[in-house]
């Protein structure tokens, strides 16, 4: 019988409601700054970059690995800050896994969010996340985080080590499908006139 070294040992992970991941293995954050071209409206993103600096926090990720490779996971949290740029709810940039096919979890630790999904060929899903609930994005889905309420909206999330992310799939789209919006209390997932349809498939 073959067996395959041991390479890692299990640590644990104390993952806070409010976001972080003690023991985590790599933090990196995202302002207001790197956001240009994320929202729709333009002018609104310049107005809050003058009036909130492009230092302001937009979101910050926590997460953890073991060894590369496909057999492997990564686990983390995001924490993305309440928000508003012009009528869109504040939102996480959004990808596609290089590797297209590989499935997410998105699991809801506190706040209120939605996680937006799309695919290449058109189809849209908008599903809201309260604490408890969770998305199981399939492969080959775009995903991005949306708040839609007034405290950090914080998921865990875990996918497979080896699926990478294409970010440049949304901006070369003219941005997502819908965009999601204030709609009276709640919020809307509505056209956005700028889409102009997903390139090829990637991997
Ligand atoms: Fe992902």
């Amino acid at each position: 019988m073959h067996i395959d070294p041991i390479v890692d040992t299990p640590v644990l992970l104390e993952i806070a409601r409010e976001g972080g991941i003690e023991g985590r293995s790599r933090h990196y954050e995202k302002l207001l700054g790197d956001m240009q071209g994320v929202y729709r409206d333009g002018d609104a993103w310049n107005a809050a970059v003058a009036e909130r600096g492009e230092d302001e926090l937009v979101y910050w990720v926590d997460d953890h690995r073991y060894q590369e490779g496909a057999g492997a996971l990564i686990v983390g949290t995001s924490t993305l800050l309440p928000g508003r740029i012009g009528n869109e709810f504040a939102v996480t940039r959004g990808h596609i896994h290089a590797v297209s096919d590989r499935a997410e979890l998105y699991f809801c630790m506190s706040g209120r969010g939605v996680m937006q999904m799309e695919t290449l060929d058109g189809q849209t899903s908008a599903i809201e996340l309260t604490p408890g609930r969770a998305v199981n994005v399939p492969g080959h889905w775009i995903h991005r985080s949306v708040n839609v309420g007034d405290e950090p909206f914080v998921t865990l999330f875990c996918y497979a080590a080896d699926a990478g992310q294409d970010y440049g799939v949304i901006a070369d789209a003219g941005g997502m499908k819908h965009n999601i919006v204030v709609d009276g209390d709640g919020w809307a997932a509505v056209p956005n006139p700028d889409h102009r349809g997903y390139r090829g498939p990637t991997a």
